[in-house]
């Protein structure tokens, strides 16, 4: 979602020749390209960042990988703390409230944004055997009065997880409809004590560059970080995810914690967190950061707002043809719109 301001560096300037040939047989046997191509995803109009990941690197976190195949599950969450686990991808219903389709699962695990893996929609789901979600602690601290540690099965056995069917907007005008598992924010931020000065909450997803190859490269600013207004993080529909289709979630889809926010464009729901803080400032997310003039703080879903490279009046929701009229607020204004009573959408996008 950056913008064309990056310049291409060939990688055969900056990296020895044997590294950069040798680079350029991993880099085409992962599904990267190298060089000056312009690439969108989740609206990236920029020179992919070489990695700077040497085969050896590579073949060693590969080794260390948790799951060869993209679609076996991750031994995240012990599959007894979720309901309805099964051995097959299962969601309680198969609409959401306004009748609208799920999403094929086989979508939802396999078109994903998540930069930290690379550029391209089918990147996460085969390059996430990098990542390790278990063992996996998130930190919850900053402006509360009960800072904490939690392991996955902490949050679990204090939150047990419930199924919401939240249709899913990307920025890129794009749309799922997903049946994720998850337990409120709310509950989590309650069992924190947030103090009086406490106004927004900052997430960040784990920065290694062992489990996330991209984050070799600089061309962003790591690790990805996403806030939200503190009312915005107490709304119920804010939601903890730890799995989908009663499933734990896969590594492409932030496993083993992310954030979902139904009524704000996709870039909000961070992945894979480990830490939480309550903060008396506006946090800057890792897009505000890489591009302030395209991203806001709040990235509602507003039909009325175009962002500067893509319209935001239609959607195309991911195994239909045509395009559907975008809702505001996803479809959720009669749950959200009142935390903006007064302000300037336009303004405040
Ligand atoms: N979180 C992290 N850490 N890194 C990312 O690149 N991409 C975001 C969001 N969360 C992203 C992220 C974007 S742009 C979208 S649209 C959603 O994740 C996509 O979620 P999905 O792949 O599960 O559909």
């Amino acid at each position: 979602m950056g913008k064309a301001q990056i310049p291409a560096i060939p990688s055969s300037e900056i990296t020895p020749e044997h590294v950069y040939v040798n680079r350029r047989q991993f880099m085409r046997g992962v599904g990267l390209a190298t060089g000056a191509l312009a690439l969108s995803a989740c609206g990236a109009a920029i020179a992919p960042p070489p990695p700077t990941a040497t085969p050896a690197v590579a073949a060693e976190s590969a080794a260390d990988a948790t799951a060869a195949d993209p679609n076996a599950p991750a031994p995240s969450v012990p599959a007894s703390l979720l309901p309805a686990a099964t051995s097959e991808p299962r969601a309680s219903r198969d609409t959401d409230e306004l009748g609208d389709a799920l999403t094929a699962h086989e979508a939802v695990t396999t078109y994903n944004n998540f930069y930290e893996f690379g550029l391209d929609k089918g990147d996460p789901a085969f390059l996430g055997a990098y990542l390790k979600p278990a063992p996996w602690t998130v930190e919850v601290g900053g402006l509360v009065n009960r800072p904490g540690t939690y392991g996955i099965e902490d949050l679990l056995r204090k939150f047990p997880p419930e199924e919401r069917i939240y249709r899913l907007r990307c920025v890129e005008a794009w749309s799922m409809v997903i049946p994720w598992l998850g337990f409120p924010l709310r509950k989590l931020l309650e069992a924190a004590e947030p103090q009086g000065s406490a106004k927004y909450v900052r997430f960040e997803t784990l920065l290694d560059p062992l489990q996330f190859p991209l984050q070799r490269s600089e061309w962003f600013e790591w690790p990805y970080v996403e806030g939200l207004r503190l009312d915005e993080a107490m709304n119920d529909l804010t939601l903890m995810s730890v799995g989908l289709y009663g499933k734990q979630l896969l590594p492409q889809n932030g496993a083993p914690l992310r954030l979902v926010v139904p009524w704000k464009y996709g870039f909000k729901s961070i992945k894979s967190i480990v830490k939480i803080d309550l903060v008396d400032y506006e946090p800057a997310s890792f897009w505000m950061i890489a591009a302030s003039d395209e991203y806001g703080f709040y990235a509602n879903v507003n039909p009325e707002v175009n962002h500067p490279r893509w319209s935001q009046a239609t959607e195309r929701r991911i195994g239909e043809t045509g395009r559907r009229p975008t809702l505001m607020f996803n479809g959720y204004a009669e749950q959200v719109a009142d935390l903006y009573a007064g302000m300037d959408l336009r303004k405040h996008f």
